[in-house]
């Protein structure tokens, strides 16, 4: 047995999550600018290495695995890795394989994605107007990801959608959106709008609709009832008490949860991000690369960086200004 991985403030590391490529079909506006660079493709971990880095990572106690992006299913053959992180589902090595999308190519990959041993997967969704939608998403389609949710509840897959609160946006969706995720029995997260990257001319202060606001809104229509479950993410959940659904809330700004943070980031060209809202990485791709065949130089590289891992972000929009803003987009390190 290793030791697991312990940061400095007692934290366990189970949980670790791949942006497998920076790449998404879409340009929701709170997550990137009209015009993006995106990394040269030559930049990028191969298939073969992402395995090599996710097995180091199960074999250093990490039981949860969450692939995201950009859109981690437009990455070209992302399926053989999938597949190949089956072992260690088989094993027992790993507890959970997900993934959160945009659900624009889950129609295609639904199927596949059970087979590889997936159970769960998250999808971001802002609002049920197609127009609305076509603004937000900017090249996104409706009817698309809808097909893609059908997909994903026709395969098995359990449905958690993801909703980031927009003030002006989604307001008046609220009760939409809780009755349209009840009537296809998925779950329903909101999310608070973070200061990730420059998004061009929109206003971070302008999006942000906070959660406690939100959540007195629902509490006019149903009784709430705190749930002690957690799902290993940062999310605590409410249930309504008249229609037992249960409804995530991920409040990074008007409540801190990086006390029980259990997770690092992985980035695409093996960066490990030891935090979300702190710029500091640890490069894992050298440790990688300079020694085929030996693994001991890239654990101590990852152990290294744990020992590092800071308390916790510090987004703040409570004096009418920005803080806490990171210079890299959400896409960079999938959220
Ligand atoms: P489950 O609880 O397993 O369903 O997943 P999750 O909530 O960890 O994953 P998901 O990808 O759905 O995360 C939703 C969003 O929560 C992310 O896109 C981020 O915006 C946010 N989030 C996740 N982890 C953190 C974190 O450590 N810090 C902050 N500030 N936000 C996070
Ligand atoms: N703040 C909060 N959530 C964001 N997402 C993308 N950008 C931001 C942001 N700036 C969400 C997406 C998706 C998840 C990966 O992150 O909507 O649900
Ligand atoms: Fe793509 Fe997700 Fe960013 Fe939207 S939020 S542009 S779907 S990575």
């Amino acid at each position: 047995m290793t030791t697991p991985l312990i940061d400095p403030f007692q934290r366990a590391i189970s949980y670790l999550r791949v942006s497998v490529t920076d790449r998404c079909d879409f340009r929701c506006v709170y997550c990137m600018s009209e015009n993006m660079t995106f990394l040269p493709k030559k930049e990028l971990l191969t298939l073969e290495e992402l395995d090599r880095m996710c097995t180091t990572f199960v074999h250093l106690g990490v039981e949860k695995l969450r692939i995201t992006g950009g859109e981690p299913l437009v990455r070209k053959g992302i399926m053989t890795f999938f597949d190949a992180m089956t072992r260690h589902l088989d094993s027992g090595a790993l507890k959970e394989l997900t993934l959160t999308t945009n659900g624009s190519q889950l129609e295609r990959f639904a199927a596949d994605l059970y087979a590889a041993g997936v159970r769960r997967v998250n999808i971001s969704l802002d609002t049920l107007d197609e127009k609305k939608f076509a603004d937000i998403t900017r090249w996104g389609r409706l009817p698309q990801v809808m097909r893609g949710i059908d997909a994903a509840q026709k395969a098995g897959l359990r449905v958690k959608i993801n909703t980031v609160a927009l003030k002006g946006f989604n307001e008046d969706e609220l009760f939409t959106l809780v009755d349209w995720c009840a009537s296809r029995d998925m779950d329903l997260t909101f999310i608070e709008v973070m200061p990730m990257g420059d998004i061009g001319n929109e206003n971070r202060l302008d999006q942000y609709w906070k959660l406690s606001d939100l959540r007195q809104r629902l509490a006019e229509r149903f009784i709430l009832r705190d749930l002690a479950e957690r799902t290993g993410g940062p999310a605590r959940y409410v249930e309504l008490t008249e229609t037992r659904q249960k409804i995530g809330f991920i409040t990074p700004l008007t409540h801190n949860f990086c006390e029980s943070c259990n997770r690092v980031r992985l980035t695409c060209t093996g960066e490990l991000y030891m935090c979300l809202g702190q710029e500091d990485m640890a490069d894992l791709r050298a440790p990688l690369r300079n020694n085929p065949g030996d693994d001991a130089p890239l654990q101590d590289a990852i152990r290294a960086a744990i020992a590092l891992k800071p308390k916790g972000h510090d987004f703040d929009y409570s004096r009418q200004v920005v803080d806490g803003k990171m210079s890299r987009h959400m896409s960079h390190t999938g959220g």
